[in-house]
């Protein structure tokens, strides 16, 4: 879509796009190219477009925020624009490839940077929306809009598939505007009925009640819970934010251990690399949440 806008407008060079390295936005070949190119995905390097990647936001969301965090993707623009169509993070909260929540101003500087460069700015909120940081969406830690949004995941509670893009009039108006052309990217099951309807009950289902109580309430709860792990040898980090606790731990655990303490405690862990993570569902109780963090201290116990 982005790469189409800048076409509409005869930029026919900006055909690229700029990412963070320590992203994640899915596995196909699309969404693979723009995820952090030393991640998960590298053996397919070879198959994937190149695209241009900054450094990963090492500012921690809730530290004094530190210009030096942005050098690497204003330097990148300033020495590309013209090549790049869009840049796309997740914002506030990098997921499977990094577990890391960095802080907003980084956003804000992103998106008066894009403005000055032409660049539009794509925020990937399938794993952030609908409350998981805290807020309605992530980009809200940051007041910052973007050009075109991802959503997905909670948007339709988990129980089908479905996710949608979402652009600002200026990008759909430059696409498909009386005599320019039209957006063709339509796949079968496009805006399926049965989908959209769970997904207009789901988010109803949302407003129907207090998330951002609850949500609040488990961040401080994890947050009490997993402190004392900082002192465990072999735990670099544990960070919190909204309804995500993230236990990084300097040693991976083995497949094994993992399915032993997944079998003892009855607690669904699947941890990326070094990060012991969860990411409950809003309507956890607190007695659940304490199952759960006590399963992840087990397991970055060693
Ligand atoms: C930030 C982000 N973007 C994109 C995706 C991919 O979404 P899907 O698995 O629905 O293709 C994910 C999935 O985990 C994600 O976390």
């Amino acid at each position: 879509m982005a790469i189409q806008y800048q076409i509409s407008r005869g930029l026919h060079g900006k055909s690229r796009l700029a990412a963070l390295k320590g992203g994640y936005h899915g596995d196909t070949i699309g969404a693979m190219a723009l995820s952090d190119p030393g991640g998960m995905h590298t053996i397919f390097r070879d198959l994937l477009p190149r695209h241009f990647f900054a450094d990963q936001p090492k500012c921690r969301f809730d530290a004094e925020w530190d210009d030096a965090d942005f050098a690497s993707m204003r330097k990148l623009l300033n020495d590309h624009a013209d090549e790049i169509a869009a840049v796309i993070v997740e914002p506030v909260f990098q997921g499977a490839n990094a577990m890391n929540f960095y802080h907003p101003e980084y956003l804000r500087q992103l998106r008066r940077v894009c403005d000055e460069h032409d660049v539009l700015l794509i925020f990937d909120e399938i794993a952030t929306g609908f409350g998981r940081t805290g807020k309605l969406f992530a980009m809200d830690h940051a007041g910052v809009v973007p050009d075109i949004m991802c959503i997905g995941k909670i948007l339709s509670g988990g129980v089908i598939t479905l996710a949608a893009a979402i652009a600002s009039r200026h990008v759909s108006d430059a696409i498909s505007e009386e005599g320019r052309g039209a957006f063709l990217h339509g796949p079968t099951f496009m805006a399926n009925p049965l989908a959209c309807a769970a997904a207009t009950a789901s988010v109803r289902l949302l407003n129907a009640y207090d998330w951002r109580s609850n949500v609040l309430r488990m961040e401080r709860q994890m947050r009490r819970e997993l402190a004392e792990a900082r002192d465990f040898a072999g735990v670099n980090d544990v960070r919190v934010l909204g309804a995500t606790a993230v236990i990084e731990v300097e040693k991976i655990p083995s497949p094994a251990r993992v399915m032993e303490i997944v079998r003892k405690h009855g607690v669904w862990l699947r941890p990326f690399g070094h990060w012991i993570y969860a990411m409950p569902p809003f309507v956890t109780p607190e007695d659940e949440v304490t199952h759960i963090t006590e399963a992840m201290k087990e397991l970055a116990h060693g």
